[in-house]
């Protein structure tokens, strides 16, 4: 038997709510319910990263949380990382345009997400290793990595300590975050 339940939360702030079915998981409302079709749905085994979105500051995958779960909670999807309507990218977005961080772009949304945690949690001076320990559930078919890595790299050398410009505030992962879905081991370029 389907229940339906009234979710209400902030999405790339704005207050938000709908009435779904129980099982609706958060990827779904993004995209079915709220048309923000940038997250993506690269797998069904909560290993891609591709749906990757902040809630409360932290990476999390939403095809790993219930819509219901996310109640009162702020989201924000790479829709909500520009600024002036989108007319001013995110340093993040810059960094993987000008450093060719992206092929086919499907990861891409996933990814940046995961990275805009992961500054804040790294601080200015990461090193390519925590970068790519960091983005450990985040995969990428097409571009080897590398130039993602160098993409967060020159964001975080730009930035400094404060982080990229317009990141919204991060904290450590939590429940469903993005880290910790992926292949143990495994680093971002494990696909060269
Ligand atoms: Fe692949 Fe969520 S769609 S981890
Ligand atoms: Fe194609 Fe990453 S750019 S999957």
């Amino acid at each position: 038997m389907n229940q339906d339940v009234t979710v209400s939360m902030k999405v790339n702030g704005t207050e938000v709510s709908r009435t779904v079915e129980a099982r609706t998981l958060l990827v779904q409302l993004l995209r079915d319910e709220l048309a923000l079709t940038g997250t993506k749905i690269g797998c069904d085994t909560s290993t891609c990263g591709a749906c990757t979105v902040l809630v409360d500051g932290r990476s999390a995958k939403s095809c790993t949380l219930l819509a219901a779960q996310v109640g009162g909670a702020e989201v924000t999807t790479i829709e909500g990382l520009a600024e002036e309507r989108g007319e001013r990218l995110h340093a993040l977005q810059e960094a993987f345009h000008r450093d060719h961080a992206l092929q086919c772009g499907y990861c891409t949304p996933g990814m940046i997400m995961a990275a805009c945690s992961l500054l804040d949690e790294l601080g200015d001076q990461p090193t390519d290793e925590e970068v790519r320990a960091g983005l450990k559930g985040n995969l990428c078919r097409c571009t080897g990595y590398q130039h993602i890595v160098d993409a967060i790299q020159s964001t975080a050398a730009t930035h400094g300590s404060e982080g990229p410009a317009g990141s919204v505030s991060t904290a450590a992962a939590g429940p469903g975050n993005a880290k910790g879905n992926g292949p143990a081991g495994a680093r971002p370029g494990g696909a060269r």
